[in-house]
């Protein structure tokens, strides 16, 4: 694909598609994380004398114009962080936005209204697709965490403007392309989170692609109990047990190490700073839950990192929202950043809690990489073709 080193976008109208999609509450930004990765690829396109019209998708409006989801207030945090005016036009594409467009001078920056607020935007309109590719003469994607979508403004426009990565697009294709695509092995994975049920295709492909695979977690329960091991009050998904053991096999016939947990943190109730017990997987009370791995698994762990190459992580290790649940995932990750900065050890993070558990730790800064993706980053680990990445591929 092409990046903006191959665009001069001098005196271009520059449609980038950007992911605004930020975690907002009671009507305040809660992370500006995307909005500041975003901001190198728009200074970078204003600065050379591009007109930057800047759209994006915000929440699920559903292909109605609901208020509460309009981008406007973006325009106002883009412009906090980019340092310069940002315009705003109340619709992404018709008479509106070709009039703020038509308006654009060189360098000058226009964000669009929320994509989704057309029903062709989900749908992949190709009127649509039509409609954003007449305000433009390029179209660049840096939006990399809404890549899994084949949408109007990710996959359709694509095929209609010559069409290049943004740095952030960029940066994250590299970042993947390190940790599964050409990796420097062993590569050690590590895998978290609630449930096997939404990881099944990530798990088999990471069998397939790692060295070592670690599971923690809750969904690590699950995998104890089909093994046999009684989890007391455990959250585990009885019904995954058959899975959970094929996984096992499957794992055991390639070159993949699965490694489970060994002992666990475990408490009456589910409550910040409860007390706990640390015991073997064969010790689980019947009255208690596994809330977070214990310091036995955090050792085996930390031996395997220290062998490997390259890091993948997805999904903390216990219930680190609640401590002192949080303790193995912290000290993982600290041991991680530490790797990362004296042995060269390539870390790469992400989806959805994962970027929460890595701030949380502390160490965010001190990874390889820490993906902004979500669901993107996890269609990725599952191996699946993005489509917005494979529209920029053809284009
Ligand atoms: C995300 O936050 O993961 C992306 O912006 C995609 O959002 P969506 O899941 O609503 O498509």
């Amino acid at each position: 694909f092409r990046t903006l080193d191959d665009l001069d976008p001098r005196g271009k109208r520059v449609l980038l598609r950007a992911d605004l999609n930020v975690p907002v509450r009671d009507g305040r930004i809660t992370d500006r994380t995307r909005i500041e990765r975003l901001c190198p690829t728009i200074r970078e396109l204003a600065e050379k004398g591009g007109r930057v019209i800047v759209c994006s998708h915000f929440d699920r409006p559903k292909g109605k114009r609901v208020p509460e989801m309009s981008l406007r207030p973006m325009a106002e945090a883009l412009a906090a962080v980019l340092d310069r005016t940002v315009g705003f036009a109340d619709d992404c594409v018709g008479p509106e936005a070709e009039a703020a467009v038509a308006k654009l001078a060189d360098g000058e920056v226009l964000l669009l209204e929320n994509t989704r607020f057309h029903a062709g935007e989900e749908k992949n309109d190709p009127a649509l697709a039509a409609g954003l590719a007449k305000l433009a003469d390029v179209f660049v994607n840096d939006a990399f965490s809404a890549a899994h979508r084949a949408h109007a403004s990710t996959e359709g426009v694509a095929r209609l403007l010559p069409s290049y990565a943004g740095r952030l697009m960029q940066a994250e294709l590299e970042a993947l392309d390190a940790a599964l695509g050409s990796p420097k092995r062993p590569v050690v994975a590590i895998v978290g989170g609630a449930k096997v049920s939404t990881k099944l295709d990530l798990l088999g492909n990471l069998s397939k692609r790692v060295d070592v695979l670690v599971i923690g977690g809750a969904m690590a329960n699950t995998f104890l109990a089909a093994q046999g091991h009684k989890m007391g009050k455990s959250l585990q998904e009885a019904e995954m047990h058959d899975t959970a053991r094929q996984i096992l096999e499957q794992a055991k016939s390639g070159r993949c190490e699965i490694l489970l947990p060994s002992d666990l943190v475990v408490a009456a109730t589910f409550a910040e700073h409860a007390p706990t017990r640390t015991v073997g997987v064969d010790a689980v009370p019947s009255d208690m839950m596994a809330l977070d791995i214990g310091p036995d698994t955090v050792a085996a762990i930390e031996a395997r990192l220290r062998q490997a190459a390259t890091l993948v992580w997805n999904g903390p290790v216990g219930a680190f929202e609640t401590p002192p649940f949080d303790a193995a995932t912290v000290e993982i990750a600290a041991s991680v950043a530490g790797l990362t900065q004296s042995a060269g050890l390539v870390s790469i993070g992400g989806g959805g809690d994962t970027v929460a558990a890595l701030k949380h730790a502390g160490v965010a800064e001190r990874m390889t990489y820490v993906s902004a993706a979500g669901g993107a980053f996890l269609e990725w680990l599952e191996g699946k073709t993005l489509p917005g990445v494979a529209a920029l591929e053809t284009a």
